[in-house]
């Protein structure tokens, strides 16, 4: 951690990642007495500070509303530069409009593309001496063109000061498995290769693109979502204790865990693309981009070896839903023939929409016959005022805390165990109905391991 940064600049600010997710976050840390600095926003809209201001109130208002008091406080830290990110003048104004902060946290919300221009003014104009810079997901499209990145942005900045953002990072579930795995000592004897069967982590979502086409069109759930939130996701499962809790002990950790991933082969990946997909705005209407992936993973490592890490992640499947289910093996004999083929003997870890965390196992029912049923203890629990991830995380970034964020060598290595499948060129895109679980493909996947496990559709605590 270093100083406290003392202005924020939004590259982007007129954009939708700060329309849904930026403003809200900021709204909430001022409310909480976490953000009293001046927040400069940056865009080419030909806009005015008012026109800023209402924009800010249009997506609290969209987003849990607005708090008056935090509004009006907000609206007072605003400043508003407009200008084209390739014209000098426009760094020069921004100088100004920094006036004397001399640590600005610059948040880039903007298309990678522009990543090298904007980083190139900010250093020609003075802005870059102390400063820290915020990357948005996604970092490059592929292992080479995220090192390209990652050497643009070494020319401008330090590594400590660069903040690779992944929202999973910051949810607080995701921080829990690092925490459940390594505060309790009756997991460690049975989390390797001689207990743990599989583990599987699906991410469902029961809508579609929701607009975001032409983004889609770019990515695919590849790279939109295993390259970086599921793989991180691995990464802790995955990872060995660390050396102690400090951020560079964990993510030396959690690189470690990176490495060991051994790169995608096609026969470990199924494509599907739900049918509708081509019809969407901005989608080609032979678009080959996939909604859906389904992948094995190998682990090269003395822990993992030979157990299967399996990743499924969608668009319009039937429940909404982020879970990892592990499952242990069965004992060596079967002495109760009706728990022979129990899928329970597993942790679940919820991931969303709701926090839960639960181990099923085989409980015997009361009566004469030695015969059970499934059990499962569960904690789950939801807190009002939990801060959301975009928070927490410029919360951290503006403290110069880099723990929730990904470092240059684990989003490297996210990228080599992805690039051998990326692109239509390497696997079949199979078509999927609307609401099913994806492709029939997908299943031939876990079938040695007893298929897919189907998170259900939760209440709630
Ligand atoms: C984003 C992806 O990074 O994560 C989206 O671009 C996806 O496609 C989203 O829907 C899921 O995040 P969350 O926090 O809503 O589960």
């Amino acid at each position: 951690m270093g100083e406290q940064s003392d202005a924020l600049v939004l590259f982007g600010v007129t954009g939708d990642l700060a329309f849904k997710q930026v403003f809200p976050a900021l709204q909430a840390l001022i409310r909480r007495g976490q953000l009293s600095v001046p927040i400069v926003g940056v865009a080419r809209s030909g806009w005015t500070l008012e026109q800023l201001r209402d924009r800010a109130r249009q997506s609290l208002e969209a987003h849990g509303g607005v708090d008056a008091a935090a509004f009006a406080r907000m609206s007072e830290l605003f400043r508003y530069v407009d200008g084209d990110y390739r014209d000098p003048a426009t760094y020069v104004r921004l100088r100004e409009a920094l006036g004397t902060a001399a640590r600005p946290l610059h948040y880039l919300a903007i298309p990678p593309s522009l990543f090298a221009v904007v980083a190139e003014g900010l250093a020609s104009s003075g802005c870059t001496p102390g400063a820290r810079v915020v990357v948005e997901k996604p970092f490059g499209r592929d292992l080479a063109s995220a090192r390209e990145l990652n050497t643009t942005l070494h020319r401008f900045f330090r590594e400590a000061d660069i903040f690779r953002i992944d929202h999973y990072l910051g949810k607080e579930p995701v921080q829990n498995l690092l925490y459940y795995r390594f505060a309790n000592s009756f997991l460690e004897p049975v989390w390797n290769r001689n207990y743990i069967r599989q583990i599987q982590i699906t991410m469902a979502e029961s809508f579609g693109v929701r607009g975001r086409g032409k983004f889609y069109e770019e990515a695919g759930a590849i790279r939109d979502v295993v390259q970086n939130h599921l793989l991180q996701v691995v990464s802790l499962l995955a990872m060995e204790p660390p050396s102690g809790s400090d951020t560079e002990a964990v993510r030396d950790a959690k690189g470690q865990a990176f490495r060991v991933i051994r790169p995608l082969q096609p026969a470990d990946v199924v494509r599907g693309q739900f049918a509708g997909y081509r019809n969407e705005p901005g989608v080609a209407p032979d678009s080959e981009v996939e909604t859906f992936a389904a992948v094995r993973l190998q682990l090269d490592s003395w822990r993992w070896a030979g157990v299967p890490f399996f990743i499924r992640a969608g668009k319009c499947l039937p429940v909404t839903a982020t879970e990892v289910f592990v499952e242990l093996k069965r004992p060596p004999q079967a002495l109760f023939a009706d728990a022979a083929t129990s899928p329970a003997n597993c942790f679940r870890f919820r991931l969303s929409p709701h926090v839960v965390l639960s181990l099923a196992a085989r409980a015997k029912l009361p009566g004469e016959a030695m015969v059970g049923e499934d059990v499962e203890l569960v904690s789950c629990h939801e807190r009002a005022d939990e801060m959301a991830p975009y928070e927490r995380l410029l919360r951290d970034a503006m403290r110069g805390d880099q723990m929730l964020f990904a470092r240059e060598d684990a989003v490297e290595r996210a990228w080599r165990v992805v690039d051998p499948v990326l692109g239509s060129g390497t696997t079949p895109l199979e078509t999927y109905a609307a609401g099913s679980w994806g492709p029939t493909e997908a299943d031939c996947l876990t079938a040695a391991t007893g298929g897919w496990h189907q998170p259900a559709e939760e209440s709630g605590c």
